[in-house]
């Protein structure tokens, strides 16, 4: 029997490790992030060894065995506090879930990774299918053998989605997707047989530097703080951090677009928002990582479409960008850029889909990620099974690879089951927006003079502050009263739209 004060320095030697783990780790991710954003291009060879090592250092510390044997007595006493116990029991599920990937195979699935994702590179720059699919053959395979290794109920896919949002299986997806379906269906029917609204221009020229000194503004206006963050060019938009105290967000210009930077960096910061609002006290530690990548989603989603790409934000920020380009948006009005930065209309690319299009994208990657890890689809035929599902849920037609079935890098990198965090995410940023207003009822009349003061407490307060104490569901029911509930989705999609093509709600 272990004495108080030896637990206590029993559970000090583990915050010591697991703090280091994350110092590897979080060395490993600025090194990412310059990769991303200053590195020269003829440096990529020692710079890949270089994070590998460090991320390699830092596993070998989280997987020894005598890391494990201080987790299970911690997890064995009742002289902890009540955080520091859901510490340890955290720290220990991630324990037996590392152990159980043998170290071969995860250097299988590394080395894997980055040569499909060169042939994937290549693959889409020459639009050529075949480049990619025997090296994405064999990731699926070792993405099959890393679902009996980490153990699964009902369905394999189970096993992968877990890595990215605890506890999220397929028999709930096909639930909330099949609310997609008919619902979301239906909606964007009904939206279909509308006139168009005119977005013509915001496609004009803008001036990039403008545009990221407006982007700028628009963030220190929602809380970005940046004496412990900044914001950079990269070829991708991304949010990465190193600490509470230093997190980073990449944004991407482009002249003839005036919704791309602005946008993307308005979802950056949400991400940004949430990193910067993590506990500083649990640095490393699961209380101080975020709840899972859903919620992380919701948060980068809900600045982007509830804030972002509503009436009220509009009111604040469109006289804002009014100033930046005056001869652009001479004959532009408020209600003329709300509908235009609201345009529904289904397209190719994922990425660049409105807020109610963007779920059947998901939708199709998930209906093929499943029955790839089942089995029931083979690689080759994955461009026909694509473009039969575009066909099927969004009436396009996929004129080539490129764009089509090799727009996204996920799958190269064997990140089968994070796609769905990107809808759930989505769905839980309505659920959030609806209660913050609900609790504080003058938030859309702050937001319409630049205020988000209140809403960003809310969130601080509700879902940053926690950590991954609670899985997104219990964070959830927590901070809003119930579960993901698809409905409120619907009716806030249903509200706003009907109002912009000028329907009946029902
Ligand atoms: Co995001």
């Amino acid at each position: 029997m272990k004495s108080k004060t030896d637990i206590q320095s029993l559970y000090f030697k583990y915050v010591e490790t697991t703090q280091k783990a994350a110092d590897f780790n979080n060395a490993a991710a600025l090194l990412d992030w310059d990769q991303e954003v200053n590195m020269p291009s003829g440096s990529a060879t020692f710079r890949a060894r270089q994070s590998a090592s460090l991320a390699e250092y830092a596993h070998h510390l989280i997987t020894d065995e005598s890391y494990g044997k201080i987790l299970q007595q911690l997890a064995d006493t009742t002289f902890l506090s009540e955080s520091q116990q859901a510490n340890a029991l955290l720290s220990l599920e991630d324990f037996h879930k590392h152990k159980k990937l043998p170290a071969s195979f995860i250097n299988k699935l590394t080395n894997q990774a980055s040569i499909s994702f060169q042939a994937w590179t290549k693959a889409k720059k020459k639009n050529q299918f075949s480049l990619f699919y025997p090296e994405l053959e064999k990731m699926i395979a070792l993405k099959r053998q890393q679902c009996d290794l980490y153990g699964f109920q009902t369905h394999p896919y189970d096993a992968l989605l877990d890595d990215y949002d605890r506890g999220i299986t397929t028999t709930r997806l096909d639930e909330i997707f099949g609310e997609v379906k008919t619902h979301l269906s239906n909606l964007l029917e009904k939206i279909l047989q509308k006139p168009q609204v005119e977005d013509d221009f915001l496609y004009q020229a803008f001036d990039k530097e403008n545009q990221f000194s407006l982007s700028i503004e628009i963030l220190k206006s929602i809380g970005f703080n940046f004496e412990e963050g900044r914001q950079d060019y990269s070829e991708h938009p991304f949010t990465t951090s190193f600490s509470p105290q230093d997190v980073r967000i990449t944004t991407r210009a482009e002249q003839k677009n005036f919704k791309g930077l602005i946008w993307s960096s308005i979802h950056e910061g949400g991400h940004a928002l949430y990193e910067q609002g993590l506990p500083t006290d649990a640095y490393g530690l699961p209380l101080g990582m975020p709840a899972s990548l859903s919620i992380h989603e919701s948060q980068s989603r809900l600045w982007e479409n509830c804030v972002g790409r509503s009436a009220a934000f509009l009111k604040y920020f469109f006289p804002l960008a009014k100033q930046k380009f005056s001869t652009e948006f001479e004959q532009v009005d408020i209600s003329m850029i709300y509908k235009a930065v609201n345009k529904v209309q289904p397209s190719l690319i994922r990425t660049e889909a409105d807020e109610l299009t963007y779920h059947f994208h998901v939708l199709i990657r998930y209906e093929i990620e499943k029955a790839l890890i089942a089995g029931e689809i083979q690689c080759k035929d994955l461009p026909t099974v694509w473009n039969e599902l575009y066909n099927k849920y969004l009436k396009v037609v996929v004129p080539n690879d490129t764009i089509g079935v090799l727009q996204d890098v996920h799958w190269s990198h064997g990140s089968f089951g994070y796609f769905p965090t990107y809808s759930l995410g989505s769905f839980y940023a309505v659920q959030f927006f609806e209660a913050a207003k609900k609790e504080n009822p003058t938030i859309e009349q702050d937001i319409q003079i630049g205020n988000f003061q209140l809403l960003l407490q809310w969130l601080r307060q509700k879902v940053h502050r926690y950590g991954r104490r609670y899985s997104s569901d219990e964070l959830s029911k927590l901070a809003t009263g119930s579960e993901l509930n698809f409905s409120l989705f619907m009716k806030y999609a249903r509200e706003k739209y009907s109002a912009i093509y000028g329907f009946d709600v029902n």
